[in-house]
């Protein structure tokens, strides 16, 4: 069963007829509910439907609307070109088979996304997973895919993430770029959690670095910032140019609808008019991190807005917890435990958006250290708060 969240998406939403403060959905910015952005969504579905454009984009699926999403995206994160994706996921699976061969190698960290992992899964030449942000597993795994590609004449792709969406702590991309004159490989970034978050206008996590020039392919999703659906992919045009007749999943499916490319639209102009709803979540992300650590929290080590919460205790505690934070304190979280963190620890993962209010981090603060005095009481061990959990 899976959780279902009522009413209109804001910081606090309806969860089994009951309100919460809610954490775990990707609504960064505050665009989701923006008056602008549903009109833009609602009058874009009035005027095309959700048909128009019919077929692939290589095939019947081209409009000028699409071109103009991706020559604004690639002109804000400084790159010459992007290509639109019809979902995050696809997107980048397809865009890192497209960039391998036989001969190449890729080299990529190992706590990435699902999407990262299953993009190498299809690689047919030779795969290194570095230590998560290791830089001297990195330059191991580097060495490794070098005599890999020397031997076979193939290249060298390093993938890696601008934000890591569980521990919060941004990729070490300056320092991976800084590699890249001795091994000579291309650079692959997705960003998802960075785009709109990070970087001078909500350019990402490779211009908060200093090293966006360095990437030369550079991914974010539409569904964190933008809270909408697709994706874009921007570097060189001729990189973006083969992508785009390359991606199995795009050449085999169905371009954007209309209302989804005017929404994004509309979501880019607003985040470039209003830097102030990049402010209020770094407002809100660093009033709740803070609360938290005075608190005596370990909120590991988070260098962007997504905040996790380390704690011990069973997966049965975990769900306990949560359950008793939700119904008694109003606090709505995801919660991740074991085989996805070690055994014996709790993950509780926040998403501030910049629609949260200061009273929604103080009623979360208090709902924190209330139920760790429960949880270090040992009170959610065998107190059953659910009896659908005891089957
Ligand atoms: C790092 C990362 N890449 C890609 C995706 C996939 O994006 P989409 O939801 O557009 O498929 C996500 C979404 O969870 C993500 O966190």
């Amino acid at each position: 069963m899976f959780p279902e969240l009522t009413g209109e998406i804001s910081s606090r939403m309806m969860f089994h007829g009951k309100e919460v403060v809610i954490w775990s959905i990707n609504n960064y910015l505050g665009l989701a509910n923006h008056p602008e952005v549903r009109k833009t969504d609602a009058e874009a579905a009035k005027k095309w439907g959700l048909a128009y454009p019919m077929g692939a984009r290589l095939m019947t699926g081209e409009t000028p609307l699409h071109k103009e999403l991706e020559s604004k995206l690639a002109a804000h994160v400084y790159k010459q070109a992007a290509a639109v994706v019809n979902y995050g996921y696809p997107g980048v699976v397809s865009a890192i088979d497209a960039l391998l061969s036989r001969r190449d190698a890729v080299v990529y960290d190992a706590e990435s996304h699902g999407c990262i992992i299953d993009g190498t899964r299809l690689h047919i030449g030779e795969r290194f997973a570095y230590k998560h942000n290791d830089l001297e597993s990195v330059i191991h795994n580097l060495e490794r895919a070098k005599k890999w590609t020397d031997e076979k004449g193939g290249g060298i792709l390093v993938v890696t993430e601008g934000v890591f969406g569980m521990r919060g702590d941004q990729g070490i991309l300056k320092e991976i770029a800084a590699l890249k004159k001795k091994y000579n490989f291309r650079f692959f970034v997705d960003d998802a959690h960075g785009y709109g978050t990070l970087g001078e206008g909500g350019r990402g996590a490779g211009v908060e670095q200093g090293c966006q020039d360095d990437i030369d392919v550079y991914f974010s999703t539409f569904a964190k910032s933008f809270a909408c659906t697709g994706g874009f992919l921007a570097g060189d045009a001729d990189i973006i140019q083969y992508l785009q007749y390359a991606m199995r999943s795009q050449i085999h499916a169905k371009s954007l609808p209309m209302p989804i490319v005017e929404g994004n639209l509309k979501r880019l102009e607003l985040m470039l008019k209003h830097p102030e709803y990049k402010d209020n979540l770094w407002r809100i992300a660093l009033k709740l991190q803070n609360g938290l650590k005075e608190r005596g929290f370990d909120i590991g080590d988070t260098n962007t807005v997504v905040t996790p919460v380390y704690l011990k205790g069973t997966p049965f505690e975990a769900t306990q917890l949560v359950h008793d934070m939700r119904e008694s304190h109003g606090v709505f979280t995801s919660m991740i435990v074991y085989p996805v963190i070690p055994k014996g620890m709790i993950l509780l993962r926040m998403i501030p958006t910049a629609v949260h209010t200061d009273a929604d981090v103080d009623q979360t603060l208090n709902a924190f250290s209330a139920v760790s005095e429960k949880l270090k009481a040992g009170a959610y061990q065998d107190t059953v708060l659910n009896p659908v959990l005891q089957g």
